[in-house]
């Protein structure tokens, strides 16, 4: 053995400022004998925890702390931190000790030999598993996991695990093709190797959680599923172009509902039903696409506001080039009546979603 350094061990942080101290010391101890360094990024904790990792960082130089600003997410954490690695390996483990760190020697063993690509700490193969979850939550992870398996290469028994180590080198060539989105970094590594990796697994009991909270929740499960999507189907409709359309499909029955409803059953004049019923189909449809398609960058507070007066705004126009597109088509070109107002719906379609993603929500 060398003295070169042989394992980056990244711990992403978001409030575990009671945690990374004791989390840092045990993953010490697992690693004593084997050259590593442990690098903690954090995006910006209000809590501290970047602070509190420089003052352990000022006395243990085998540790800092990269602190993102203006940056969130689990994914894309380790993917800085593996960019910023030094080390042969790159394991990646949770913060808050719900990891058992004390697995960390077989884990990154068979890849520091060569023997694997990528090394899973697994909860679902050999003594692994979870301590303390509800039942809601192993059914939700269940789940996950089943819907993954199937469209795996690399034959994953916990594809949700957020522990395990892998080739630095295998890692940083896989990261052009990352989404980077969302919570699970090893699914997307998984999906984006052209290659089965060649594959390690080591059994971990996953532990409760003692202080701070999960950070998994609503908008983390709809990315999981927007990401699977992606990679399975995206390069054919991307998921959030699927989504935003299925919510217009919807928001087209609103409106129907909300013309009926006004016109035909409170007696308003047709004009003012059917005002009232395009403002409640694009308030719905905002509304929907705020908190599904692009619930990773959610408005909130006045930028809803804000965000509502756009949308609004750009899908008037979206009307007006559908309506001016089908009727260009129709009168002057002689196509079918039916294939011109779907295409009149298709480039208003089109054009709301540009327009909305870069914006109304900000992305593109
Ligand atoms: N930098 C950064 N940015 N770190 C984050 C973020 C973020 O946006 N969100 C969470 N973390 C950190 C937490 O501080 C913790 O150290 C670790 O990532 C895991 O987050 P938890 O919020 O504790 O996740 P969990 O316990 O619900 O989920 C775990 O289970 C999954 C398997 O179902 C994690 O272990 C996942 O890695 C694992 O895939
Ligand atoms: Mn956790």
């Amino acid at each position: 053995m060398t003295n070169a350094l042989q394992v980056s061990l990244i711990l992403p942080t978001r409030n575990e400022a009671g945690n990374i101290a004791e989390a840092i010391r045990r993953a010490h101890e697992a690693l004593d004998g084997i050259p590593h360094e442990i690098i903690v990024v954090d995006d910006n904790s209000p809590d501290g925890t970047a602070d509190l990792v420089r003052s352990i960082a000022a006395d243990d130089p085998s540790v800092r702390c990269i602190q993102r600003i203006g940056r969130r997410g689990l994914a894309s954490a380790c993917i800085e931190g593996a960019l910023s690695a030094a080390g042969q390996v790159v394991a990646v483990m949770d913060a808050d000790l719900q990891h058992d760190e004390t697995i960390l020697p077989k884990l990154v063993q068979p890849v520091l030999s060569g023997e694997a690509e990528l090394s899973v700490g697994t909860r679902y193969s050999g003594g692994g598993g979870t301590s303390g979850w509800s039942e809601t939550r192993e059914a939700q992870s269940e789940w996950a996991t089943r819907l993954a398996m199937r469209f795996l290469k690399t034959p994953l028994s916990d594809p949700m695990s957020g522990f395990f180590a892998i080739r630095a080198e295998t890692f940083r060539a896989l990261i052009p093709n990352l989404s980077g989105r969302g919570f699970k970094i090893l699914l997307d590594l998984v999906f984006a190797s052209p290659e089965a990796l060649t594959l390690h697994e080591e059994p971990f009991v996953f532990r409760g959680r003692e202080k701070g909270e999960s950070k998994l929740d609503t908008p983390t499960a709809i990315q999981y599923l927007m990401m699977l999507y992606d990679r399975v189907m995206g390069h054919i409709i991307p998921a959030r172009f699927a989504l935003f359309a299925i919510v217009g499909g919807l928001g087209v029955a609103v409106h129907m509902l909300a013309l009926i409803a006004c016109y035909q059953l409170l007696g308003m004049s047709f004009l003012a039903g059917q005002s009232v019923a395009v403002m409640s189909a694009m308030t719905f449809n905002f509304v929907l696409n705020n908190l599904l398609t692009f619930s990773d960058v959610r408005l909130k507070g006045w930028a809803l506001l804000r965000g509502w007066v756009v949308f609004c705004l750009i899908c008037g126009l979206g009307a007006i080039a559908n309506v001016g597109v089908a009727s260009y088509l129709f009168s002057e070109t002689g196509v079918m009546w039916t294939l011109s107002a779907l295409a009149g719906i298709l480039v208003g379609a089109v054009w709301n979603f540009v327009m909305s993603s870069r914006f109304t929500w900000g992305q593109l």
